[in-house]
Formats: C-alpha cells, sequence, structure tokens
C-alpha cells in the first residue's frame, strides 16, 4: 500500500485511492473524527471512523499527541473545511500520548510556556509553521546565490581570531579548569591546549569569506555564529546563523544593492512557498493586535508588510543624514529617547533605528558611512578620514537586520586601523596578506538569519524563531 504524506494527499489528486497514512493525533471528536498531522503541511487531514468497527480500548488510546498509522481509502469530502478526507479501514496505535501529563492540549498556549516546553512546540501549528517557513527561506538564500553565480564556502567554526574585534568570545579549550598550566608570570600556557594556542567560536566567517572571495570572486557561508554578548533582548541569541556573501570587485554601492535584492528574494519565496503556514501567522498576528490599544495597532497585515517590502525600494541615507533627521525628532527634541542624540559621531540604538525604519521613512533603509570610530576595524575608510564606507540594513520591527561594509583594501592603511584599535598586525599576517597580493576593491555583509526569520513569520521574540534557542543563562535542550 503507498505511504503518502498529507501534504501530498492534500495537493495531488488521489480520490479512490487507498492508503497508508501515519502522524499524530491533533484532536479526536464525538469518536468519529480523527484530525491528523504528519508535519508535512500546516492541514490536518480528516479521517472518518467509524466507531462500531473498533473495539473500546483502541478508540480510547486515539488521543491529542498520540502517533497512529491508518488505512483508508482517500473520498471527496462532504463535509465543510477539507476538499478530501480518509475513510478509515483500519487503525493501529504506534505511541500512546497519556492525555492526563501531556503538555499540548488544543488550545491557545502562551509562547512563554511553549519556551519552556520547546522539546515539544514544534508539534503545534504556530511553531510548526514558523519551522517549514525557516526552511522555505533557508533554501531560498541558496537558491539565490547558486542563481547569481556565488560559491557556498564553509567557513571554520573554530577560530583563533576576533573578526569582530568586540571580545565576545567563547574560549574553546580542552585545558582542565582546576589544574590549569601556567607561565612563569602567572599566565595560562597554551602551549598545553588542543591547539597550542587560545581559540574560540566564530563571531563571524567574514575574514575567511574573505580569502575565498579573493580566489573564487563571489563566495558566501551560511553558518552558525556565536557570541558571548550579555544581551537578554528580543533580537539577541548567543548562538544564531549568519548568513555572509562576499564579493571582489564590488563596492559599496553594490553591496547595498546585493543586501537589498537578497532580502527580497528570500520574502518573495517565503510569501510564493510558504502560503498556508503564513496565513496561520497572519490570523495569529491579527488576533494579537485586537487585544492592543488601538493606536498601537500595526496599520499592515504581516502579508500585506511583506508585499510592501517587495513594492518598494529600500531607502539609501547616510549617517550623516540620520544624525540630522534624528536631532531634529520629536522624540529627541521631547526627551523620549532613552539615549538623546547631541552630536554626530555617536553611535545608533535600536530606538534611533526604529524611529527612522518606522516612524520617519516608513520604509527599510540603508544607512551607510558611519564614523570610523564606531565600526570595525575592516572597513575602508573615506577620503574625510572621519567615516567608513560601512552599511546597515535596517528592517520595521526589527532594527538591525543586516551589517557589513566596503572592505579596507589598502595594505597600509589597514595595518595602521588595526594598530589603532590594538590588534596585532602580525596576528593577522594570513588577513593582510590578501592586501599584499593581488588586492582589490571588495565588499561584503551579514545578514542575520533569525531576524529575517522573525521578520517573515511576524514572531516578536527571536527565541521563538530558531528550534532551541541559546540565550544568557539558558542552553536547555
Ligand atoms: O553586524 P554584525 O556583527 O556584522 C558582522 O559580524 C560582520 N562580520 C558581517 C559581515 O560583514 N560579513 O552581524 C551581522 C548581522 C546583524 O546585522 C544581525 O542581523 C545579526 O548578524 N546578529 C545577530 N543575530 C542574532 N543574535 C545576535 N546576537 C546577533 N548579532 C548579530
Ligand atoms: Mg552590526
Amino acid at each position: 500500500m503507498p505511504k503518502n504524506t498529507i501534504s501530498d494527499i492534500l495537493n495531488n489528486q488521489h480520490t479512490g485511492e487507498v492508503s497508508n497514512l501515519q502522524g499524530w493525533v491533533r484532536t479526536f471528536r464525538s469518536n468519529r473524527f480523527i484530525a491528523l498531522n504528519d508535519g508535512s503541511c500546516q492541514s490536518s487531514i480528516q479521517c472518518v471512523v467509524n466507531f462500531q468497527d473498533f473495539s473500546e480500548d483502541l478508540l480510547r488510546r486515539i488521543t491529542t499527541g498520540s502517533s497512529i498509522s491508518v488505512n483508508g481509502e482517500i473520498v471527496v469530502s462532504i463535509g465543510g473545511g477539507q476538499s478530501v478526507e480518509v475513510k478509515v479501514n483500519s487503525i493501529d496505535i504506534l505511541g500512546d500520548c497519556p492525555p492526563d501529563v501531556y503538555p499540548i492540549q488544543p488550545k491557545r498556549h502562551s509562547l512563554e510556556f511553549l519556551r519552556e516546553k520547546a522539546h515539544l512546540r514544534m508539534r503545534t501549528s504556530t511553531f510548526s509553521a514558523v519551522m517549514r517557513i525557516r526552511h522555505t527561506a533557508a533554501f531560498s538564500v541558496h537558491d539565490f546565490f547558486n542563481q547569481n553565480g556565488f560559491f557556498n564556502l564553509n567557513t571554520p567554526i573554530i577560530t583563533a581570531s576576533d573578526a569582530e574585534g568586540a571580545g565576545e568570545l567563547f574560549r574553546v579549550t580542552t585545558l582542565p579548569f582546576d589544574e590549569t598550566p601556567r607561565k612563569e608570570d602567572g599566565t595560562v600556557d597554551y602551549n598545553y591546549d588542543f591547539f597550542e594556542k587560545p581559540t574560540n567560536l566564530t563571531v563571524s566567517g567574514q575574514l575567511e569569506g574573505e580569502l575565498g572571495a579573493m580566489a573564487l570572486g563571489k563566495i558566501y557561508t551560511f553558518g552558525p555564529t556565536f557570541r558571548a554578548e550579555n544581551s537578554n533582548t528580543t533580537r539577541h541569541l548567543s548562538e544564531f546563523w549568519m548568513i555572509e556573501p562576499e564579493m571582489a570587485f564590488h563596492d559599496l554601492a553594490d553591496n547595498m544593492d546585493l543586501a537589498e535584492n537578497l532580502c527580497k528574494f528570500m520574502i518573495k519565496s517565503v510569501l510564493e512557498k510558504s502560503k498556508d503556514d503564513l496565513n496561520i501567522l497572519d490570523t495569529r498576528l491579527l488576533n494579537e493586535e485586537k487585544s492592543k490599544p488601538k493606536d498601537q495597532r500595526s496599520e499592515l497585515s504581516l502579508i500585506e508588510k511583506l508585499n510592501f517590502v517587495l513594492d518598494n525600494q529600500f531607502i539609501r541615507c547616510s549617517y550623516t543624514e540620520a544624525i540630522e533627521i534624528l536631532m531634529r525628532s520629536k522624540p529627541n527634541k521631547k526627551g523620549k529617547f532613552k539615549f538623546p542624540i547631541t552630536e554626530w559621531g555617536v553611535d545608533l540604538q535600536s530606538e534611533h533605528e526604529r524611529y527612522l525604519v518606522e516612524k520617519h521613512f516608513k520604509s527599510p533603509v540603508i544607512l551607510f558611512d558611519y564614523p570610523v570610530n564606531i565600526k570595525a576595524f575592516y572597513m575602508r575608510l573615506n577620503e574625510d578620514g572621519k567615516t567608513v564606507r560601512a552599511m546597515d540594513v535596517l528592517f520595521p520591527g526589527i532594527g538591525e537586520i543586516a551589517g557589513g561594509s566596503q572592505r579596507e583594501e589598502r595594505h597600509d592603511v589597514l595595518v595602521k586601523k588595526m594598530q589603532d584599535v590594538g590588534i596585532d598586525p602580525e596576528h593577522l599576517d594570513w588577513y593582510l596578506d590578501s592586501r599584499k597580493f593581488g588586492t582589490c576593491v571588495h565588499s561584503g555583509f551579514g545578514l542575520g538569519f533569525e531576524r529575517m526569520v522573525q521578520f517573515v513569520t511576524g514572531m516578536a521574540n527571536i527565541r521563538d524563531v530558531i528550534p532551541f534557542p541559546r540565550t544568557p543563562g539558558n542552553a536547555e535542550f
């Protein structure tokens, strides 16, 4: 007997066929209607049971969460709500699910409650929708770069460098804590460590990515990234996934175009390929909005918001212009910003980014040409000597979704910039070699994958768009 997934049965004409279906029971009503879900799609299929044909004992074991195998005929449904249903011939209980202790009941659970049950939450319609959309989005990344002549490059996860120079590193070591080998001066003797030097989990694949671009032209990485940053916010994870393209012979303008095209491609793919899942999340968000005061409700639904981003060009605005806008802004004048903008040169906080995107421009914005002091050492210095060719892509509801730059390709300038921020050029001699041997204008950026998934799913908390979130104080599951 053919084994079919529910997605296959609902999408293809199988009426009249006898099929085998295996899945988990969502609900069992009136000893007659089983809503069976196998995770292959948002919809459950209705399995109609003639209860006289089955023992009471078996019927009692068909409970929410139990896994069953059903043989039956696919027939046109007489009831509303579904096109086809299964006329059940036989049922096997594969795995019982005791209803008195199973936490996922067919009712609304709060996201906070489900976060504590992350090992089971993917069985709910909300989280299965998010995870399927996450898949669609990830697939679209590879599609996009493949179609555009980029090569996928796997950069190391264990590394001895701190690409961002921010010191938010998770140390990787096999040294014993209690008897750490030390040198005479009391410092740790890393000669005894596994790699014979201090190593950490990567905060970015960029530096190695640049080396790939200097050989293959256009590359991208899509890998896990680790930051021991103590930020307990709705937009930070300690372990997240980053997409980092790097392109030789591309300047900042090319870089901005690529970032905009990638974002739009990902959003378009989800709109086209994850319709049912998006609809579920759209409705979820609509209900959530209804419980807010009228003036705080979003003007656009989730799907409208995604289409809005597709239909409009991202605004490009220099940091200097942005500071002028912020200085003149109402919240700044009225002292509403937690960090008031008083002068050129300050770093922008997410309240400022969100003001620009949500209130001022009402559109995604790419800010560029930031002050040299607030950006990483590898960004190309402008002729003014004060700003660098940096860019941040800002999205409504999210703030910074991607950050990147044109890279400093001049050997002498780069060495000087490293020294200015206290990075030993010798430590990164392999990186500097790319500027010694056939250097060229090149650029790249990093897109936070979970932040994009947040945007397309409308989930407010980043912990709800990754299966098992890692955050300060939390590495459960
Ligand atoms: O702005 P970031 O730190 O840039 C870099 O790491 C560069 N080396 C990228 C490059 O040019 N190749 O990080 C890039 C993006 C951010 O814009 C944000 O979307 C995401 O990564 N991100 C995080 N996402 C979740 N949790 C965190 N703790 C994140 N930190 C950064
Ligand atoms: Mg950044």
